[in-house]
């Protein structure tokens, strides 16, 4: 039977890869699966290196979440990718509380930047490169910035401070502006592409974009627009990864909901692999036991390619004939 990392392999991609949380390494039928660096070739962590868990008071860095994540994919051979450096979500309330100058944000931003990147410097060394999202979800879905603590503080500034801060950090990492709704065409990607060009016309070092996709079954965006999108972005001097993928429905979930996801997982897998500049893919966590669906989208779920019981969807499926199998 097919395995995911091997397939993305020999269809060219650097790696097909899957989020995780520390919660979850207890569940040893889960880590049995997980652990098989043929079918994921990177591991993401879910929560563990957010700035609640990093950084939950100022100057106090507790890292033992991340490094047992960090751990894992060193020790199976697996692309890391750091998620996140600066988001407006999952933060400690001594930053979102704000009430900083611009000079002390500035620092505090650096210095949470930095010390996280710097953690992982050069972790899989053997790999050809790892990746952090540095800036996560900056926009509002009509393409405005989002009004948080460090946009209402520093203006646009902060990610150019973030951005420099994880280059000096780690030189040979991949530094991303990761987002959701930028997956097609419209004003939310438009403001990307715009930030994009902004910053290399400065030279502010970015090297990526991570397109989320936290899809719905049968309002999956097209093949076609998917590619155009992704095109736009690599036209910039850009590459581009698929950080989150997951589809949802709503449940129960039915024959024809299953068909109807694995023509949609095929549909991304394949656009991915329509262009060249799309690296890789990430799921947002490989089975429906814990996926973050449920507890957001009342109603919704099974949205990974593998069910609860950690058997394989027909999704499984359409992502082995995304790659072209
Ligand atoms: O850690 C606490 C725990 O102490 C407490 O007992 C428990 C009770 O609710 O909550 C735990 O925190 C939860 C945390 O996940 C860790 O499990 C939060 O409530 C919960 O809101 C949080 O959800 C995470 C979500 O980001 C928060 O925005 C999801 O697991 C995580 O998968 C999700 O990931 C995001 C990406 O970072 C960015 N893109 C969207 C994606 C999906 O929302």
């Amino acid at each position: 039977t097919a395995k995911l990392q091997t397939v993305a392999k020999s269809a060219g991609k650097l790696y097909f890869g899957t989020a995780t949380d520390n919660s979850e390494l207890s569940d040893t039928a889960y880590t049995a699966i997980l652990d098989d660096n043929t079918m994921f070739g990177q591991i993401t962590p879910a929560n563990s290196m957010k700035w609640d868990a990093t950084e939950p008071s100022q100057g106090q860095f507790t890292f033992s979440g991340a490094d047992q994540i960090a751990n894992l994919a060193k020790t199976n051979g697996m692309l890391l990718r750091g998620h996140n450096c600066v988001w407006y979500n999952q933060l400690p309330s001594w930053v979102s509380n704000g009430g900083f100058t611009t000079a002390q944000l500035t620092s505090i931003i650096q210095t949470h930047c930095s010390t996280l990147v710097g953690r992982y410097k050069g972790q899989v060394c053997t790999c050809p490169s790892h990746s952090w999202d540095v800036v996560n979800e900056p926009f509002n879905d009509d393409g405005t910035w989002r009004s948080d603590v460090f946009y209402n503080t520093l203006g646009t500034s902060f990610v150019e401070i973030a951005l420099n801060a994880a280059r000096q950090a780690d030189p040979t990492a991949k530094i991303y502006i990761n987002d959701y709704n930028i997956e097609s065409p419209g004003a939310k990607s438009t403001a990307m592409q715009n930030l994009v060009k902004s910053l290399k016309s400065s030279n502010v070092p970015i090297d990526g974009v991570g397109l989320q996709c936290h899809f719905i079954v049968g309002e999956t965006p097209s093949s076609a627009s998917l590619i155009q999108n992704m095109n736009a972005f690599t036209a910039l001097g850009v590459e581009v990864a698929i950080t989150e993928l997951d589809i949802r429905m709503t449940l129960p979930s039915t024959a024809a909901l299953l068909a109807q996801q694995k023509t949609d997982y095929t549909t991304v897998i394949s656009a991915c692999q329509a262009v060249s500049g799309c690296v890789g893919v990430t799921v947002w966590d490989w089975t429906d036991k814990y996926s973050w669906v449920p507890s957001t989208f009342s109603g919704q779920g099974a949205a990974c390619p593998w069910d609860q019981n950690f058997q394989k969807k027909p999704a499984f499926d359409g992502i082995v004939t995304g790659f072209g199998n």
